[in-house]
């Protein structure tokens, strides 16, 4: 079984003393490749460099986060270019989070639409972060509806009803992780709705840990828990969920 842990933080400070011991780590266990986010320029020459060192396992995107936009965001978007030609595979994480950043919401919104459009222009798809922003991230989508967008909505923790409404903006999918084998959580129930090709697999390391290890460090190496917990969910083989979004990542991607 391969799998592709599609959201990982890997240059975050938790990995600073183990980043190689915890992707070799992840290798054994199946997961033998990787989507970086990115989430800012202080976290980009990080994310590429780690990218060249694991080439065909680790891809990087290229983004600004949320709660890393300001005033600046403009300045954001020019560093963002520059990695242009090293290969992106795709613009993330962005999006909107009136969680922690209610504040700057008119701020998230511009840069959010912009990012959009150079997702458009440069042909990638995008890697969404979205926490308490559901109906201005549809009205941007709306409003972006003629670019022809494709993309996943990470961490995905929302009800089957955003999940199909979502459907109605092409080709996108939701990435599961840690939440859905917390106890008491409500995503089993949306993910045993929602098709398995429009599920994608991601950990959000080092947040997020799936049980039983909650309150450690989440790792790549515990996809398998997640996949094995989909499985369960609708009633299908982990070896069915390794190939299926596995080849989802692929196509969404590109790898
Ligand atoms: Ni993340």
């Amino acid at each position: 079984m391969r799998f592709i842990d599609t959201h990982v933080h890997f240059t975050d400070q938790a990995f600073a003393e183990d980043a190689a011991e915890a992707i070799d780590r992840a290798a054994e266990a199946g997961v033998d490749r990787f989507l970086l986010p990115d989430i800012d320029k202080g976290e980009r020459p990080g994310i590429f460099a780690l990218a060249a060192e694991y080439p065909g396992r680790a891809f990087p995107m290229v983004g600004l986060y949320p709660g890393s936009v300001g005033p600046d965001w403009e300045a954001e978007l020019d560093d963002m270019a520059r990695y242009r030609e090293k290969g992106p595979v795709a613009i993330g994480e962005i999006g909107l989070d009136y969680h922690y950043g209610a504040d700057t919401a008119d701020l998230q919104k511009a840069a959010f639409a912009a990012q959009l459009r150079l997702a458009a222009q440069w042909d990638l798809p995008v890697n969404i972060h979205l926490r308490d922003a559901t109906e201005d991230f549809f009205r941007v989508l709306e409003e972006c509806r003629h670019l022809g967008l494709r993309g996943n909505l990470h961490a995905f923790s929302g009800s089957y009803e955003t999940f199909s409404r979502l459907q109605r903006y092409g080709d996108w999918y939701v990435g599961i992780g840690g939440v859905v084998t917390f106890k008491n959580s409500r995503l089993p129930e949306a993910v045993s709705r929602i098709p398995l090709d429009r599920i994608l697999l991601e950990t959000d390391s080092p947040y997020l840990t799936p049980t039983p290890y909650r309150g450690r460090r989440n790792e790549s190496a515990y996809i398998p828990l997640i996949a094995a917990k989909v499985a369960q969910i609708k009633g299908v083989t982990i070896e069915e969920v390794a190939a299926v979004t596995t080849a989802g990542a692929e196509k969404l991607f590109r790898l």
